[in-house]
């Protein structure tokens, strides 16, 4: 498994299972660039802890999930690396050395902390580790020394921060100048290479539901209840396209409806690859000679075909469980080997070797 591909590293909190927003934010490329990057795929189980600590045999159930999910998506325990993050004791080490490159003033700063407080209801009642996880999230990343991470649109303040850490550390630490470029901090003597955010092709996936009070249509979510899981079978998807929102003002056929801002179009759009149907449909829909139902068949099929094979593999998969934890275990000794090496070359940056 060592190899001269360049590193990349991503991961996913374990608070539910996946779902076509994660497959569009960023699952699709990380299962497109498994041949020509050296993948390590990190399911972050600590950070589950943040906000459901007392709820720990669901965090368990959710690991699993996970799991299942990226190997019936088609992440490939031959080609790529998938690890439990509290079977990796380097990260944690480094969590705490890296949270003292990070002022706690930026840390609040952070958009998506300031999201997650107001949208999870947390006022100020959220446990410290929960604004020590994004500081864990950045050992998660150096830990690997990656030149790349595909994520979602809502990383990318974490990764804005991580790239800030290893910038730093590369200064204090290796002494390298900080009017370098980003491109050139590893051939200027620096241990981090400072990562990329790589985003997919769709940044936001609507949900299934409604707008929210505001007119807005809100993100796919599990705790939203307007989610199309990759594990999801064929009645299931066809009963959530069939109740999915559409537009509210058109009830026949013939009236004129709108495509923008519809979740039908906005699914078609995204997953559709007969652009030409899509493309005439619309015109119908919008001009009245068209049915929401006939629509909905076309966007159940396509979305059938996609998840189908998806969720057959993770049924697979799921009758072996042992299998599973194997490709786990076996995951976490490789991915130990590198964030292992990592921390002693930081400790020897840091003259702390002893
Ligand atoms: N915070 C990410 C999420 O909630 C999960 C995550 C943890 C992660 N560590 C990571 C993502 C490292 C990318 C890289 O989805």
């Amino acid at each position: 498994m060592t190899n001269n591909k360049p590193r990349l590293l991503t991961g996913d909190t374990p608070t539910g299972k996946l779902h076509l927003g994660h497959w569009v934010g960023s699952v699709e490329n990380r299962v497109a660039m498994q041949n020509d990057y050296d993948c390590y795929f990190l399911i972050a189980n600590m950070h589950a802890f943040t906000t459901r600590a007392t709820r720990f045999a669901e965090i368990r159930e959710s690991v699993l999930d996970i799991a299942l999910d990226y190997l019936g998506a088609g992440i490939d325990p031959q080609k790529s690396t998938m690890f439990v993050q509290s079977d990796i004791p380097a990260i944690s080490e480094l969590t705490f050395f890296f949270s003292m490159l990070i002022p706690f003033s930026r840390v609040m700063r952070n958009p998506t902390i300031k999201d997650e407080i107001r949208d999870k209801g947390l006022g100020d009642n959220y446990p410290f580790g929960f604004l020590l996880y994004p500081v864990g999230q950045i050992a998660d990343i150096l830990a690997f020394q990656p030149e790349v991470v595909p994520v979602g649109e809502d990383q990318i303040p974490h990764l804005e921060m991580t790239r800030e850490a290893a910038r730093r550390f590369n200064q204090i630490y290796c002494a390298v100048d900080s009017h370098i470029n980003d491109s050139d901090y590893v051939k200027a003597g620096g241990l981090f290479p400072i990562p990329q955010a790589i985003m997919g092709r769709t940044k936001r996936l609507i949900g299934t539901t409604g707008p929210d009070d505001h007119g807005n249509l809100l993100k796919m979510s599990k705790s939203l209840n307007n989610a199309i899981l990759l594990s999801d079978d064929p009645d299931s998807i066809k009963k959530k396209v069939m109740g999915m929102y559409t537009d509210p003002n058109r009830l026949k056929a013939t009236d004129k409806g709108q495509v923008e801002n519809n979740p039908l179009w906005v699914f078609h759009e995204t997953f559709n690859a007969d652009k030409t149907w899509v493309a005439e449909a619309e015109e119908r829909y919008r001009n009245g000679s068209i049915g929401d139902v006939e629509c909905k068949k076309q966007l159940i099929d396509v979305l059938v075909e996609i998840i189908e094979p998806m969720r057959q593999r993770r049924l697979q998969y799921a009758n072996d469980m042992e299998q599973v934890l194997q490709i786990l275990r076996n995951g976490a000794e490789r991915a130990n080997a590198v964030a292992e090496k990592t921390l002693k070359q930081a400790k020897d940056a840091m003259a702390q070797l002893y």
